[in-house]
């Protein structure tokens, strides 16, 4: 089976955000599900270069288009390697390759008559490269909502399309083709414009030159979305190229809910006037919007540097929550708060932690050796049906360009994982001599459940095989979907590691503290230096000191007088202690461990000459000690009755 996939061709005028990778992810997410399939993919994006605004961005920042675009493009490329995108081309509208099949196709369009020269007069909004007349405007501006601007009144010699030719054929095919538009919402409003009556559309401009030229008559340049929709052929090599004979009709054109329209009018009449097959769906995928409401988009001066998140958390944490959090058809909300959130509770606590405390299970229970299984109990039975049911359901979500549904159902494997650890408690097991066959038949079933979780885990997110391949001995079980439905796959005897976690724990104050520009220092649990921001398990022995080094560190007794939560920091607990004279104030990371009230009274062990750093903008003066591991934290006190400011060395 072949599967084509597209994302929309992105305008280079600035760097690529959230926003815009969400797409992206999604399409390379389907791309590499199918892939494991055994389907033969072809997965398409790129850069759409020839539009107005680009020019106007361009002469603003004092370069000509092309080393502006050049530069820009070079980003898209960049951030699409981070963040693992599995692209098989990139397609750039100002290549030759595709300009001469836009020229080819303007022609054939001309010369059978569906293409006509007039003139057009009327209005245009360039940044969203659309035309639109006097009695759309709203108040005299783009009408479009996510919009609004100011537009630009032009009175040119121009081409048109003669779309309304088509109007009853498309009609008539998106009734029958109810799968053509999806989500079903997009497609009702589109039947609606349609019937509305389509206009005769403008395809050429004069009034710039940055573009591709109308081959008979270059003082006009394509209009941009006609240009830009064509990459979806002209990056097959279209008419005759083999990639085009192989991958067209496209199985999904992915796209955002704005440019639905563009995909569902404009292009398939294109399609039609040059008889071309249409591709099979077109989904129109709702926005990631900001937490106070409005569109992520550059325009609204609401992106966050993708790069700087990539660095901070890894590119699989953030197309994990960027494909859970838009649920289909809807609109999704982006906030660094709730990525974090999602972090630490699906990654590091519920898939993370499973693998580190099973394997260390092994480890400790079967000298780091994959045991032969004995017979299955209800249980095991119960899990092997359930990854064979949560593989069918990703599967289908997938086709129907669902990825959060589909990480959902594989959240529930899971759990379901989790579950049964508590449930076959292996630690009593051990104790027991006579159920030895037991407990390697529940270890086996943990180490055989985390391959399986690594291929259910690939589409979305490329890194989980990388890293849990060296756990399960280096064994390469991961790029064949089927074979999340199968088990006996582990060889025993296999050697097995247990590793660091795959995905560790992050505390978001740390950067928060980073941008404010502070030394990072180690606050108890709380904020730490950027490199350190992550909790490691077994944490390695430090670099040897001399009695003169830890002399240096003063640890004092300090009486917590005050406690109380820091606003919008979950972790963060702002204390006064007393120390001798005097009362001093410690922002420390263990809200997650302690109610503020629980501490009032304690005696604690304060770090006395730490450096102050500020963190969510109160100075510390200190840090206090805490024993700590994952998911438990103990803040250490003195019960004796000893005055504030005594020494502890
Ligand atoms: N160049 C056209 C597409 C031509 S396709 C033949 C274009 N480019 S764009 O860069 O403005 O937008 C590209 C895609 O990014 C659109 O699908 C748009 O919906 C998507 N997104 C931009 N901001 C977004 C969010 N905040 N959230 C999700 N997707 C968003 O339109």
């Amino acid at each position: 089976m072949k599967y084509y996939i597209t994302t929309p061709i992105y305008y280079p005028n600035s760097s690529p955000h959230i926003g815009t990778a969400y797409t992206t992810i999604a399409a390379d997410a389907m791309a590499r599900l199918r892939r494991m399939k055994g389907d033969d993919v072809f997965f398409l994006t790129g850069t759409d270069e020839n539009a107005q605004k680009i020019v106007r961005t361009a002469e603003s920042a004092g370069l000509d288009p092309h080393t502006y675009v050049d530069g820009i493009v070079e980003r898209f490329k960049e951030l699409w390697k981070l963040l693992q995108i599995s692209n098989d081309d990139f397609i750039r509208t100002t290549e030759e390759r595709h300009a001469k099949v836009v020229q080819q196709i303007f022609t054939k369009l001309y010369e059978q008559g569906d293409i006509y020269k007039s003139e057009y007069e009327g209005w245009y909004c360039t940044p969203c490269e659309t035309f639109w007349t006097e009695n759309k405007l709203v108040d005299g501006k783009c009408p479009n909502p996510d919009c609004g601007r100011e537009v630009e009144l032009l009175k040119e010699e121009s081409y048109f399309f003669r779309m309304s030719k088509y109007q009853d054929r498309l009609l008539k095919y998106i009734q029958d083709h109810p799968e053509f538009i999806q989500p079903a919402s997009r497609r009702n409003e589109m039947i609606k414009f349609i019937e509305g009556g389509l206009e005769d559309l403008c395809v050429s401009r004069t009034t710039f030159n940055w573009g591709i030229k109308v081959p008979f008559d270059p003082k006009h340049v394509v209009y941009v979305w006609l240009d830009a929709l064509i990459n979806y052929i002209s990056a097959l090599g279209y008419p005759d190229g083999e990639n085009y004979k192989k991958y067209w009709p496209a199985n999904v054109h992915l796209i955002g809910k704005d440019i639905v329209r563009f995909h569902t009018v404009i292009w398939p009449i294109v399609l039609m006037a040059l008889d071309i097959p249409l591709p099979e769906k077109v989904f129109g995928h709702g926005w990631f919007l900001s937490k106070e409401g409005g569109k992520i988009s550059k325009s609204r001066g609401n992106v966050q540097d993708s790069f700087e998140l990539i660095r901070r958390y890894g590119s699989d944490p953030i197309r994990y929550f960027l494909l859970r959090e838009m649920q289909a058809g809807m609109d999704g909300t982006y906030s660094e708060d709730d990525l974090v959130e999602r972090l630490n509770s699906d990654l590091a606590n519920d898939l993370g932690n499973y693998i580190s405390r099973t394997l260390a299970m092994v480890v400790k229970y079967n000298d780091s050796k994959v045991p032969s299984p004995g017979p299955d109990t209800d249980l095991e039975k119960e899990l092997k049906e359930l990854s064979s049911q949560v593989m069918a359901t990703a599967e289908e979500k997938m086709l129907a360009c669902d990825p959060a549904a589909a990480l959902e159902a594989i959240w529930q494997f899971v759990s379901r994982c989790n579950k049964y650890v508590d449930e076959t408690a292996p630690w009593n097991l051990a104790k027991d001599p006579s159920q030895r066959e037991r407990l390697n038949t529940v270890l086996y079933t943990f180490v055989d459940s985390i391959r399986i979780l690594g291929i259910l885990c690939a589409p979305f997110m490329p890194g989980v095989p990388e890293k849990i391949k060296p756990l399960l001995g280096g064994g390469d079980y991961y790029g064949d979907w089927e074979q999340a439905a199968k088990w006996n796959i582990i060889p025993p005897g296999t050697v097995i590691e247990k590793g660091q976690p795959i995905f560790p724990r992050v505390d978001i104050s740390a950067f928060t503290e980073e941008e404010q520009g502070s030394t990072g220092t180690s606050q108890g649990e709380g904020p730490q230096a950027p490199e350190k921001a992550v909790t490691p398990q077994i944490a390695p022995i430090k670099e040897e000191i001399s009695i003169e080094d830890f002399a240096k560190i003063d640890l004092r007794v300090v009486k917590v007088l005050k406690a109380e939560k820091v606003e919008k920091a979950d972790k963060l607990l702002k204390l006064e202690v007393q120390l001798g004279e005097e009362v001093r104030t410690i922002v420390s990371g263990i809200a997650q461990y302690y109610a503020p009230e629980e501490l009032v009274g304690k005696k604690v062990i304060l770090v006395a000459n730490l450096k102050p750093a500020k963190l969510r903008g109160i100075v510390s003066q200190g840090m206090i000690l805490a024993a700590s591991e994952e998911g438990t934290l103990e803040v250490l006190t003195v019960q004796k009755e000893f005055s504030t400011g005594a020494i502890v060395k």
